[in-house]
């Protein structure tokens, strides 16, 4: 059975991302959909004119995890789509965020992408696809939303690795590193400050991230960067040094 794997189905980009994919001409026979809220995700079902396995899980804890890997070898499917969309950002000062917020972060958007994408790779086979949520972030040291960047700035690294690593399988990964989206995202980001302003101004739609992102990955890109606002920074951030980027920031705020 060929299926789609989708973490943070139940709001945002990952909803998206089984809306579109449920609409398009793909060959899956189910999606996995994964995220801690139950009732959202079986909503979600309904909506999908797929079949689809609802499965809540707290991709942080260890258990949960495991759950998902014991699914993996009893079912034995073939994982044609794996998409990463689980991951939470904090804003605010590094010394003043609860620091158990903070390396939940890390523990959501590195360690448990990290290893799905390991307990997925052995039901992986040629020509199927990774799709790994990073940002535009991931480009630049971000003060006020330190850890958040940094996290990005690893999902980005090791997806443009591994989809080095996997060429050969035929295994295609993509990175997308989208700018501020209008999501639920920012429920939780500030917690404990405001969004700035510009980022409130430049905000897409998660229909625009995720077409954009299909098709990046149906091209084999290893990088989807969605609106030209995004790829004009990315180019700053590759060509400007750092320092000088971060003293504007400091003048700017
Ligand atoms: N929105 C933006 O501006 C933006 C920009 C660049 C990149 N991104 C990235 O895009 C991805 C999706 O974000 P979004 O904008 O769609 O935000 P969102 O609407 O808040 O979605 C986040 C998803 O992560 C799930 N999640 C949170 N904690 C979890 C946990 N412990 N275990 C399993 N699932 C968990 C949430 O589901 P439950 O609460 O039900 O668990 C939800 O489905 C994230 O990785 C984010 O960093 C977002």
């Amino acid at each position: 059975m060929n299926i789609a794997i989708i973490t943070g189905a139940s709001s945002g980009i990952g909803k998206e991302f089984a809306l579109q994919l449920d609409a398009g001409l793909y060959t899956i026979d189910e999606f996995w959909l994964i995220a801690r809220r139950k009732d959202r995700l079986e909503e979600l079902a309904c909506d999908l004119d797929h079949m689809a396995k609802t499965i809540p899980l707290d991709l942080t804890q260890e258990a949960d995890m495991e759950h998902l890997r014991a699914l993996l070898r009893k079912e034995r499917p073939a994982v044609r789509m794996l998409i990463n969309c689980s991951g939470y950002g904090i804003m605010g000062q590094f010394s003043e965020i609860d620091s158990r917020e903070q390396i939940g972060m890390i523990d959501l958007n590195c360690r448990a992408l990290t290893e799905i994408t390991h307990a997925c790779l052995p039901y992986m086979k040629k020509n199927s696809r990774i799709i790994q949520l990073a940002s535009s972030a991931a480009f630049l040291p971000q003060p006020g939303f330190a850890v958040y960047a940094a996290s990005k700035s690893y999902v980005l690294s090791f997806s443009r690795a591994l989809s080095e690593e996997l060429r050969s399988r035929k295994i295609y990964v993509t990175a997308v590193c989208p700018g501020p989206v209008q999501t639920e995202f920012f429920d939780r980001a500030e917690k404990y400050a405001a969004t700035l302003a510009i980022k409130k101004y430049t905000m897409v739609t998660p229909q625009s991230v995720v077409r954009a992102a299909l098709t990046a990955s149906a091209r084999k890109c290893p990088l989807s960067t969605y609106s030209p606002l995004i790829k004009a920074f990315r180019l700053l951030a590759k060509v400007i040094p750092h320092t000088l980027i971060l003293k504007a920031m400091r003048l700017v705020k």
